[in-house]
């Protein structure tokens, strides 16, 4: 094991996904980083390679945003990690334009992401595990105050520790499994999903059961009656139907940037009504076309006279019983309230994700981040934590904002800008004689 603290770097990113990969391109392209004297940056991201949401890459599954708004886009048109750019490059844009399609299919958003990511390989370390950040021992009296942050290699165990005038925080969603269920061999959380279903004979799927009523649920329902044409599929959800994702352009606006000041700078009550009138954008809801699908599906069946497709409505989960390969699941029925079991050969629990808490990873300085009055962290519009005055460093964080920025904090629709202001707020905050030589050697 070995441990270095000699490298400093302007950021360190926590987490390469969609977020940091964006602020990556934002630093680059940011008016004041001229070469020479750049915004020197590192990401850490735990997976082997880049990936975004792997185990949920179904076939058929496609974005639920337009694909301009990308990495980069919204904050700047011409950039050359834009969507448009990567058909270009692929030779795929006129039949792109064919489609007449604003929504890809993830697979190939996925690939423009990791068209994207290639360009930032020398500066993201894969199969790394941020595991602290912290206060360098003994302080930094003299100069820019620093942070450390340790990363583990996940195949040599080696550490890593580098010092970081600002963080940025971009961990992502955390698989949500229901209270008292554990995941397993049999018993996959969605964010699982293809992984362990990879590792299992199909054959031996012969009764199987996904719980939820969110895009993600819909999503490997379809795929599992698909891919299992001999196996009992059943769906068990808490409301009476699925319910449409409204995406509707006067609803939509909500996920503008211009938005975000409307909830940053919002009243209380104004914030409120974000969430009372529009969580059904995003949460617990299931594209239109998708609950078509299903529906067509199960109707088929009735005119074919066969069924093996199940929606078991209004009920809930209350246990699961693992014995070896057996799997019996009780479920709470709120029509006739009765508790019925099913035995199942897996089960998927598409039941949702928690936000991103930064509390772990900034273990004893959590104590410097000021927080609300109902425990939430203070976050600065540039979405940067608010500290006591003894922490200066920049911590960012990219997700984990609902409560201050509103519904887009946890997705795509915004981070093109969102990037952008934190690449300001990054690049403003580093000395004005580098600021100065940077702003005349770019005006010379
Ligand atoms: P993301 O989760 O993508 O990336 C975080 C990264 O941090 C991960 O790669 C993880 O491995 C890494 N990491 C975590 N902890 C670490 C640590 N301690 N050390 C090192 N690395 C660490 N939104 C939208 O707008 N349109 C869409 O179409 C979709 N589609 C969609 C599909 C599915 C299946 C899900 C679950 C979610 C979506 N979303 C979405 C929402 C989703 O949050 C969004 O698309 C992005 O993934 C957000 O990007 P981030 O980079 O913030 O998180
Ligand atoms: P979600 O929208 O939060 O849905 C979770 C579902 O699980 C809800 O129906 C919820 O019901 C239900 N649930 C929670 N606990 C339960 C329990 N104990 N018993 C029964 N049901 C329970 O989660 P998601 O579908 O994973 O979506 C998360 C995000 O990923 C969204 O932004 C979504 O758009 C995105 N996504 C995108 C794609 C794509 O791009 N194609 C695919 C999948 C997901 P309640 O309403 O009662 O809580």
């Amino acid at each position: 094991m070995s441990t270095r603290v000699h490298e400093v770097y302007d950021v360190v990113g926590i987490g390469f996904g969609p977020s940091n990969l964006s602020l990556a391109i934002s630093l680059e392209e940011h008016r004041e980083n001229v070469p020479g004297n750049p915004a020197t940056a590192v990401f850490f991201e735990r997976q082997p390679a880049f990936g975004w949401h792997r185990n949920m890459l179904l076939p058929s599954a496609t974005m639920q945003i337009s694909f301009l708004k990308d990495l980069a886009t919204f904050r700047n048109p011409v950039s050359r990690y834009g969507y448009v750019s990567y058909l270009h490059e692929s030779g795929r844009l006129a039949r792109f334009v064919n489609n007449m399609d604003f929504f890809p299919t993830r697979l190939e958003f996925h690939q423009y992401l990791e068209w994207a990511a290639a360009s930032f390989a020398d500066r993201v370390s894969y199969g790394t595990d941020v595991t602290e950040i912290r206060r360098p021992q003994g302080g930094s009296a003299e100069g820019p105050e620093y942070l450390e942050v340790e990363a583990r290699d996940n195949v040599t165990g080696a550490i890593r520790v580098v010092r970081a005038r600002n963080v940025a925080i971009s961990t992502g969603l955390v698989p949500r499994m229901p209270a008292g269920m554990e995941s397993d061999e049999r018993v996959w959380h969605s964010s699982e999903f293809l992984a362990k279903y990879r590792r299992m004979n199909p054959a031996d799927l012969r009764s199987v059961a996904v719980v939820g009523a969110g895009q993600s649920a819909a999503e490997i329902t379809r795929f599992l009656y698909d891919s299992l044409p001999h196996a009992e599929v059943s769906a068990i959800f808490p409301s009476y139907g699925y319910s449409v994702a409204d995406d509707t352009p006067f609803a939509n606006q909500i996920f503008d940037p211009d938005a975000v000041d409307d909830y940053y700078y919002g009243t209380e009550k104004a914030r409120e009504s974000f969430w009372r009138y529009h969580k059904n954008t995003n949460y617990s809801v299931v594209d239109a076309d998708v609950i078509k699908d299903l529906y067509r599906r199960s109707y088929d069946e009735d005119v074919a006279g066969v069924k093996r497709l199940h929606f078991r409505n209004m009920t809930r989960v209350r246990e699961v019983k693992r014995a070896g390969d057996e799997t019996r699941v009780l479920l709470d029925t709120l029509l006739d309230g009765h508790t019925q079991e099913l035995d199942v050969d897996a089960i998927v629990f598409a039941t949702g994700y928690d936000s991103l808490d930064p509390s772990r990873l900034l273990g004893g300085l959590d104590r410097h981040c000021l927080r609300d009055e109902a425990g939430r962290h203070r976050v600065q519009r540039d979405n940067r934590l608010v500290t006591t005055p003894e922490l200066s460093c920049g911590i960012y964080i990219q997700g984990g904002t609902e409560h201050t920025h509103g519904l887009s904090s946890a997705l795509l629709s915004n981070i093109a800008v969102r990037s952008g202001e934190i690449a300001d707020s990054i690049i403003g905050s580093r000395p004005a004689r580098d600021r100065g030589h940077l702003v005349a050697a770019a005006a010379g």
